[in-house]
């Protein structure tokens, strides 16, 4: 039996001011000529809410990069949505702010790169962004509208993880998101240069529990760990066509925002089939669902309705083929592919996109 999704991720637009190294957006990049609407996305927002979704995530690139945003965002909200701006604040100024609070928005999502300006404008590739992002947090705050702080975390910012979660609670954030990179799309290109060792692992970990049990009440810590160091994968996207759709800049109705990285899978278009016939019909979505494409080890394991044999994205990127169990199984015959790629991870430099 197939249940309703419960959340749609809208990505807006691959535009975006910053150039973040660890991007899980795809190589190639949707044009601004190919993005949808605003009566299109108006039209996949009700159908969404018709579909069973509850929430709308607004993402990109950097969704405020729309100029029709707070038309999309009354859209939403008009559908019945529960509308979250997932930004990184840096074309928010308090006017935007107004008219994104009266169009319906519910929650913000802000990004920040790191702790302290010089890093995160490295890190970012944006001069100036940091000191943006503060006066954006601020306006979400002024506006009464809750905040969430997405720190993506790796190997060149770790050591500012406890300076990461002061920020949160200086900016007045009720919660934090602590991801470890995820290797699809662009991040790939820079996984030398991101991946933790595995003690700066173990010291996260052990810095985010104690801030959960510092803060309490105060600030959630939500806490997102990287695979290369894992025995067993994520669940990734709740199992494949199970929870969560999002539509592509272009349209396309994706089972997973990376799954255009998957070379050969044709993917449904919101300009030619409705949300419900993608998800409960489409063949994109049927791939991966449920366990009965599995192929050994997942297939007959006991953790196969647990972790759905991880992530699709991951086993096509490390390994060529998607229906491959994820290598960050112990049981999978490429799980040392993870050791070797830590094993070779230290360079410094990255690669920025748009630079050879
Ligand atoms: Fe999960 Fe497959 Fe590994 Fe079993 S073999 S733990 S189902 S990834
Ligand atoms: Fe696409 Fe995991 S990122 S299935």
């Amino acid at each position: 039996m197939v249940n309703a999704p419960l959340a749609l991720l809208a990505e807006l637009t691959h535009r975006c001011p910053l150039r973040c190294p660890y991007c899980s957006n795809p190589v190639e990049l949707s044009r601004a000529s190919a993005e949808l609407a605003t009566a299109e996305w108006a039209r996949v927002f009700r159908e969404a809410a018709d579909l069973g979704c509850l929430q709308v995530h607004l993402s990109g690139g950097e969704p405020t990069a729309r100029r029709d945003i707070v038309e999309i965002v009354a859209a939403a909200h008009e559908a019945g949505l529960y509308t979250n701006l997932i930004t990184a604040g840096v074309l928010l100024d308090a006017a935007l702010m107004q008219r994104l609070v009266a169009a319906g928005l519910d929650h913000v999502q802000l990004s920040v790169q790191d702790a302290e300006e010089a890093g995160a404008e490295r890190i970012g590739g944006m001069k100036g962004a940091h000191a943006r992002k503060a006066d954006a947090a601020r306006l979400v705050r002024e506006a009464g509208l809750p905040l969430t702080l997405n720190a993506v975390v790796h190997r060149q910012n770790l050591h500012n993880l406890p300076a990461l979660i002061a920020l949160a609670l200086e900016w007045g954030a009720g919660r934090i998101e602590v991801a470890h990179v995820q290797y699809y799309g662009w991040a790939l290109a820079n996984r030398a240069a991101l991946l933790p060792t595995r003690a700066q692992l173990d010291e996260a970990t052990r810095i985010v529990e104690a801030a959960r049990a510092a803060h309490r009440g105060r600030l959630v810590l939500d806490y997102v760990v990287p695979d290369y160091h894992a025995a067993r994968p994520k669940a990734c996207m709740g199992g494949w066509g199970s929870r969560f759709l999002a539509v592509s800049p272009a349209g396309r109705v994706l089972p997973c925002h990376a799954a255009e990285s998957i070379a050969g899978m044709v993917f449904p278009n919101v300009r030619e089939v409705s949300l419900h016939e993608a998800w409960y019909r489409g063949e994109a979505f049927e791939r991966f669902r449920g366990t009965a494409w599995m192929p050994p080890p997942c297939r007959g394991c006991a953790n196969a309705e647990k972790d759905w044999g991880g992530c699709r994205c991951q086993a096509f990127a490390l390994t060529g083929e998607a229906a491959n169990t994820d290598p960050a199984c112990v049981l999978s015959p490429h799980h040392g592919l993870l050791a070797a790629a830590v094993a070779e991870a230290g360079q410094a430099e990255f690669r920025y996109r748009g630079v050879a």
